[in-house]
């Protein structure tokens, strides 16, 4: 989704800029831009599609301005071209924004009564107007002040004035906002990935919040424009570099990495010697919770629904899970004894964030289990559980997924046995096999081969399905979404259970359908609706685990066979041949894996 880089510096900032918006690139975006300044005036350069457009541009290559801000834009209002990218700019002042202005419309006409003029069919410009029209009766502070307390939405801005050489003011409100700190220069920007290139010490803006931003130091605001004292964070620089290698797309390391991410989440959370599970600090006693609900969007969303599984199985909370763009407008029924969990890989989706919010506001028990430890849903939890999965820029979540999974189930177990719900033996029984995990996954990653011949198949088809039950169910609707995402195939992921019940007239001769069904306590079940389906001309690839026990049925079009474990770690070797499956098939289709259309990894607009 969008991204903004500033900078303030002795040096000319366009190519700076130009590579630090190449790391914003991963969010997903459809046109880019940048301004400096130079002279006494604002130069801006803006094109449609990727950065590289905008780098090759000669007049980039010209710019001198030694402060200047950059935007890379993913489309709400307007057309993704180059008049609609950002920065948008007036004769005094050039703004970047990311989130949405929801009175728009209402500020607009207001403008155009008091004279000015619009270009873009852009919220942003509005942005530019209002601040230009607040500049000609308040200083800088006072119009910036009055500017936002006119704007209804989200926001997060960067703002270049044409007769301030040495200011950069930056304000948010919903969406992320960071301040780095550098020698004798400093930035702002919408991510701590693309600051961590140029540096590691960081403050985050809070909601509300308003900067300026000079060489040799920066000043932060309230909302009522009264100076604020903020804590300068240092960021770890371990993932500074982190690159492709010699993979050809991010996701494909990404899937690669997950026997060692996963170790490395076992390794922060289990205690080897004594086969127990380590979360320290945890701030409730487990008695004061009875109750429990799992909030994502997505991908994290599924993991959430996992959960719902494990939680039911491991312990006697009551379980429910949510959609966060539902739960955030829904009328809750918040509850004392409920504690609150946010499943997200980068810690900065808005609806998740929302949810988070009003929980928060209701004085309940939250918690979140993130990636981006930095973002803005982990500082404002009460308790934070790391997913410990290193940087993802596939916008197709994989190893943030298996991640999300592995925290769910440790979180589970460990609740399981301190409510008593699960005795010690069966507890430290679990966190054997779970030990063996990273393996089975590394050994079930060898399906590659079988992957890619099937993909064709799916790619030459008008849809799909895929079915489960039980624990498999979840994984059935991930496995979905990752290929709907990738090559742009419509796929449907379904309890296997309920095909009778409509979707079975969607099965016709040679569909390819996916079953879900390891040798768990489901899977009589779920081969009697595999053969539903076979016998109205579905084409099934069945996916199950390594077993003596042939699966008796003899029109399966293909079988793919993952490793073998306990029922609950089942569900971790499934996802593995569904994530290569839409990973292929984008592949032979020659679209682009880290970067789909339309989708952003970050998306903080709701
Ligand atoms: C996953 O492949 C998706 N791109 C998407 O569903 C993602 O999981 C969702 O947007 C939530 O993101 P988050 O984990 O960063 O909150």
């Amino acid at each position: 989704m969008c991204g903004i880089i500033g900078i303030n510096s002795n040096k000319p900032v366009s190519s700076t800029i130009i590579n630090s918006l190449k790391k914003l690139e991963y969010r997903g975006y459809d046109s880019a831009g940048i301004a400096t300044l130079y002279d006494g005036l604002i130069d801006e350069v803006k094109s449609e599609g990727r950065v590289n457009n905008l780098e090759k541009n000669s007049l980039v290559q010209s710019m001198k301005g030694t402060i200047g801000i950059g935007h890379v834009r993913w489309a709400t209002h307007g057309l993704p071209n180059s008049i609609n990218a950002h920065p948008h700019s007036s004769q005094y002042v050039s703004v970047v924004h990311n989130g949405i202005i929801e009175n728009s419309t209402l500020l607009k006409k207001f403008l155009i009564s008091k004279g000015h003029n619009f270009k873009s069919q852009t919220d942003t410009e509005v942005i530019v107007h209002l601040i230009t029209e607040n500049l000609k009766t308040e200083n800088i502070v006072n119009s910036i002040k009055k500017t936002l307390k006119s704007l209804q939405g989200s926001f997060a801005l960067g703002i270049v004035f044409k007769d301030q050489p040495d200011l950069i003011v930056g304000a948010r409100r919903g969406s992320p906002l960071a301040v780095g700190y550098g020698p004798n220069e400093n930035y702002l920007g919408s991510d701590s990935y693309a600051l961590k290139s140029m540096t590691n010490k960081i403050t985050y803006l809070n909601d509300g919040e308003f900067c300026i931003i000079k060489k040799d130091h920066v000043e932060f605001f309230d909302e009522d424009g009264v100076k604020v004292n903020k804590k300068v964070l240092e960021l770890s620089s371990e993932e500074k570099s982190y690159d492709k290698g010699d993979y050809k797309h991010f996701m494909a390391k990404e899937i690669e990495e997950q026997p060692t991410t996963l170790k490395n989440g076992i390794k922060e959370y289990i205690d080897n010697s004594n086969n127990d599970i380590n979360i320290y600090n945890f701030p409730w006693k487990t008695n004061e919770i009875n109750a429990i609900t799992l909030i994502g969007c997505g991908t994290a969303y599924h993991s959430c629904l996992m959960a719902k599984y494990w939680f039911e199985e491991l312990t006697s909370l009551d379980v429910s899970i949510d959609i966060a763009s539902e739960f955030r407008y829904r009328k809750n029924r918040f509850k004392k004894n409920s504690l609150y969990v946010f499943v997200s890989q980068s810690g900065e989706t808005a609806d998740t964030y929302a949810a988070l919010d009003l929980c928060n506001q209701n004085n309940m028990k939250t918690c979140s289990i993130v990636n981006v430890i930095e973002s803005s849903i982990a500082r404002d939890s009460k308790f934070v559980l790391p997913i410990h999965c290193g940087t993802e820029i596939g916008v197709a979540s994989t190893k943030a997924f298996l991640g999300q999974m592995l925290i769910l189930y440790i979180f589970a177990l460990k609740i399981g046995l301190l409510r008593k719900d699960i005795i010690k033996e069966k507890f430290t029984e679990k966190i054997k096999d779970l030990k063996t995990l990273p393996k089975l996954v590394e050994q079930t990653l060898l399906t590659d081969n079988k992957i890619q011949t099937i993909s064709t198949t799916f790619n030459e088809a008008k849809g799909s399905m895929f079915l489960g039950r039980g624990f498999s169910y979840p994984i059935a609707l991930e496995g979905a979404l990752k290929l709907k995402e990738l090559s742009y195939i419509h796929a449907e992921g379904y309890p296997a259970g309920e095909m009778k019940h409509g979707p079975l007239a969607l099965i016709e001769e040679g569909m390819p359908v996916v079953i879900l069904a390891p040798r768990d306590s489901y899977y009589k079940k779920t081969i009697s609706n595999m053969q539903e389906v076979i016998a109205r001309g579905a084409k099934v690839l069945l996916i199950t685990n390594k077993s003596k026990d042939e699966v008796i049925s003899e029109n399966i079009w293909e079988k793919v066979e993952v490793e073998s474990t306990n029922d609950d770690l089942l569900p971790f070797l499934l996802t593995i041949p569904l994530q290569k499956l839409a990973y292929y098939s984008a592949l032979k289709k020659g679209y682009d894996i880290d970067k789909p259309r339309n989708l952003a990894k970050s998306v903080t607009v709701e």
